[in-house]
């Protein structure tokens, strides 16, 4: 699988900060560079490999560097980009939807100032390759038919925030508004359920996904691709992306995860998700060149079979799943 992701390390002369690298996202773009030899500096709150050790052995992880640190804090980025002399920055570090709502407060201080810590750390060490995570929620705050969140607000101010960083400091930036992402490591979130399904089916239990009707299925290592796809050269302008990666609906991916688990026992329930699933990442292509993709069928299957093999391996609690 990760063969459809080609990084070359040639274009990395500089080590790469990852922000919330223990995340679903994080992990695989560590995974990525890792792999391919790129000097990769994983940055999250608590240094917790849970996620990563899902895809990486336990030497591979050992040869990146971990930083601890909270992105709300200035000090946290800065120190990372000087100490390291960072020549990229990949900024997945957020809470999400659930988070945003439960604790407004913490999300705005992680997702808007926390971009914000990072957006002043590229403009003070003149960083020209730095691509960062918004969000399809961010279709919310203009978009009439997309539900409002505080989570889709704060990822939409960050987007307005970083043009202006170009505008006023010549602060490149490349933003990646993500669909609904699935694959090992997607374990949190209101859109995790679709990767929970593929999960239950491999751990032989019943699942009832939450919401039916027409998702878009972004493979976790495709997306992470287009991250440091994004940071490969530097840049000159501040660009906001969607990447959906494909569109189907969640009754088709159950008839898919039946087809390789044929007793899986997952039912649908509930109604669509409130998020467009028609975007186009066809400008993001154009703009950044291959990045790999992955269809769904081969996308459901490798991520049944790498949840059956971390099973066997004992790596995958039985309460894996929420
Ligand atoms: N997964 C999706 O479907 C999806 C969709 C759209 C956008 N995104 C965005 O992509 C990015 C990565 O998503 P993900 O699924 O990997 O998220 P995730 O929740 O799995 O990981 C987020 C990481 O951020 C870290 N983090 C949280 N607060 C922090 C802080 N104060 N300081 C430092 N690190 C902190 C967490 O510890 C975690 O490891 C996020 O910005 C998210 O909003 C994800």
């Amino acid at each position: 699988m990760i063969d459809l992701f080609p990084v070359n390390n040639a274009d990395f002369p500089e080590p790469v900060i990852v922000t919330g690298a223990g995340g679903c996202i994080g992990s695989w773009v560590i995974h990525l560079l890792q792999r391919s030899g790129v000097n990769v500096i994983a940055l999250d709150l608590h240094k917790d490999t849970r996620r990563p050790s899902l895809l990486m052995s336990d030497e591979e992880l050992a040869s990146i560097v971990w930083l601890d640190g909270d992105i709300a804090n200035p000090q946290t980025i800065k120190s990372a980009v000087e100490k390291h002399k960072a020549g990229a920055i990949i900024h997945l570090a957020a809470l999400q939807v659930p988070f945003c709502k439960a604790n407004p407060i913490l999300g705005a201080q992680v997702n808007v100032v926390g971009t914000t810590n990072v957006l002043e750390a590229a403009r003070e060490n003149g960083i020209k390759r730095l691509a960062y995570a918004s969000s399809i929620a961010a279709h919310g705050v203009f978009n009439p038919d997309t539900v409002s969140t505080l989570y889709g607000a704060y990822k939409f101010c960050n987007e307005e925030t970083a043009k202006v960083y170009m505008q006023d400091w010549g602060v490149p930036s490349t933003c990646l508004r993500p669909g609904v992402v699935y694959g090992v490591g997607r374990d949190q979130g209101m859109t995790s359920k679709t990767t929970a399904a593929i999960l239950a089916a491999a751990m032989k239990r019943a699942y009832t996904v939450p919401f039916n009707g027409p998702v878009s299925w972004l493979h976790a290592g495709e997306v992470a691709s287009a991250f440091i796809k994004s940071v490969s050269k530097p840049r000159d302008e501040a660009r906001v992306f969607d990447i959906n990666g494909v569109i189907a609906t969640v009754e088709e991916s159950i008839a898919k995860i039946e087809a390789i688990a044929p007793n899986s026992k997952i039912s649908v329930e509930g109604s669509p998700l409130p998020f467009p699933t028609d975007l186009s990442d066809q400008p993001l292509r154009d703009y950044l060149g291959d990045y790999g993709s992955v269809g769904l069928t081969k996308g459901i299957a490798h991520t049944y079979e790498h949840f059956c093999r971390l099973i066997d391996l004992g790596k995958l609690e039985p309460d894996a799943f929420a």
